[in-house]
């Protein structure tokens, strides 16, 4: 049954139906649509624009509604959308009462306010599994703070570093991550109901009692705007854009580390898959997975952004293709957070590989030119004197930690015996004790900061 078939005199054409119905998606929004109906007929009986018989009638059905639809006695089926759906199984198990749960409201002030309570639960899901993942890189982390690691810059080694640093610089963009969606969460937490079709209701509604009951912050301010603004939800996939992109990131790193040429780390079997052909192999498909998911999400983000450019005001049907980008950049984002998370959990990592490749590369040269500079060199010219040792030390493939004393001194008489301290890759970490460094000490207080953040 159509919730608006009267003034039809022909059925809507089955390929032209199927292209308008919803349902196949927007089912996925059954519950928010359920509580939003409870919340709008208890303010229709409180405000006496039904009776609150009518309005307890109407609530109790829909409480059982939901509660069949979760055990599974009630399946989602044959309507146009969710809230067509919902409303012909009220009116099938209360008569007309079910038909005045409609009073003073549209399906488009009504989608609009599903759409909200959908990302917002959705949300509240994601902010709890980006902080166990946090959770998990301090956990980690604290294990290798002492754990030398090559940084790099253009992918050549740069500097040494330590795991521990290398972990926490994903724990921050993270935790950007959850402040983002936090800030998007409180943007998004305001009602539309109340706004009608578009130019809002006539009926003597009272709008802060529904977005009270809902959880809503407030109410939106214009009704046109508050039908057909998606603004919310492109900027939630913008979060999820940023988020998923952060986790190609940290992937990108795992799938070359396990690599035979790096062999930093070991991946648990139960992250990894083999090949059909070839026996030997161990494959890091699952970090593979979570960095091309990205792309998904960020074609979501794409999408909607493409969808609502050039809309004029108010509602368009174009705006039901919102949510499949939406539901999808959610299902995606969830799914990557919490395989990610099992992973990181078990993710072996070879310290002694890592420690060996932090002192390669000549990565202490930097070391050296400070040692210079500290001593009342300029920098540039100490950078100059360094540059030239390198240099020797490549055409005698020898490292910066083999040089004696003596070769150094060929290069500058300020070089003395501490210079050997000084390119020792454990004290050049051990060095970086400025906030924001890879000193392990440092690094301690940085997790530590991390985890009161976390609360
Ligand atoms: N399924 C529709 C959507 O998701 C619900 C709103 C329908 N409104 C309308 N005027 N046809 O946008």
């Amino acid at each position: 049954m159509k919730l608006w078939s009267g003034r039809f005199t022909a059925d809507l054409d089955k390929t032209a139906e199927a292209f308008n119905d919803s349902l196949p998606f927007d089912g996925a929004m059954y519950a928010q649509d359920i509580r939003g109906s409870i919340a709008h007929c208890t303010m229709l009986g409180r405000c006496s624009i039904i009776s609150e018989a009518e309005s307890n009638t109407i609530r109790a059905a829909l409480e059982c509604i939901l509660a069949d639809i979760e055990n599974g006695i009630l399946e989602i089926k044959n309507a146009e959308d969710i809230h067509s759906f919902v409303e012909n199984e009220l009116v099938l198990r209360i008569g007309d009462t079910g038909k005045k749960l409609h009073t003073a409201r549209s399906r488009n002030d009504q989608v609009a306010t599903d759409f909200r309570l959908y990302l917002r639960d959705a949300i509240d899901e994601e902010l709890a599994l980006i902080k166990a993942l946090v959770k998990t890189l301090c956990d980690r982390a604290e294990q290798e703070t002492d754990t030398a690691l090559p940084a790099y810059t253009h992918m050549q080694k740069a500097q040494p570093t330590t795991l521990a640093h290398y972990l926490l610089a994903y724990a921050n963009m993270f935790m950007r991550d959850a402040d983002r969606l936090t800030d998007c969460r409180k943007r998004l937490n305001v009602m539309p109901l109340g706004s009608g079709a578009c130019v809002a209701t006539t009926f003597p509604v009272d709008r802060a009692l529904t977005a009270k009951l809902l959880g809503f912050d407030g109410v939106t301010e214009n009704s046109l705007d508050g039908v057909s603004d998606r603004d919310f939800a492109i900027e939630y996939l913008s979060c999820a854009a940023q988020t998923v992109l952060h986790l190609s990131r940290i992937n990108e790193e795992f799938v070359y580390w396990s690599g035979e040429e790096f062999g930093f780390i070991s991946l648990p079997d139960e992250y990894s898959t083999g090949s059909s052909i070839m026996p030997q192999k161990k494959n890091p498909d699952v970090n593979e997975l979570l960095r091309g998911k990205s792309g998904r999400v960020v074609g979501d983000l794409v999408s909607l952004l493409t969808l609502m450019k050039g809309l004029p005001l108010a509602y368009n049907k174009d705006m039901q293709e919102d949510k499949e980008p939406v539901f999808d950049a959610a299902n995606t984002l969830r799914m990557c957070l919490r395989v990610f998370t099992g992973f990181l959990q078990k993710v072996g990592f070879d310290r002694e590989r890592m420690k060996r490749a932090a002192a390669g590369g000549y990565s202490c040269a930097t070391e050296c030119a400070d040692y210079l500079a500290a001593k009342g060199v300029p920098f540039r010219t100490a950078h100059e004197i360094t540059g030239k040792l390198v240099l020797y030390c490549v055409n005698s493939k020898k490292s910066l930690q083999e040089l004696s004393v003596e070769e150094y001194k060929t290069f500058s008489p300020l070089f003395e015996a501490d210079v050997k301290a000084a390119v020792d890759v454990t004290n050049a970490v051990k060095r970086r004790t400025v906030i924001g460094g890879c000193a392990p000490d440092e690094t301690k207080r940085q997790i530590a900061a991390i985890r009161k953040k976390l609360g």
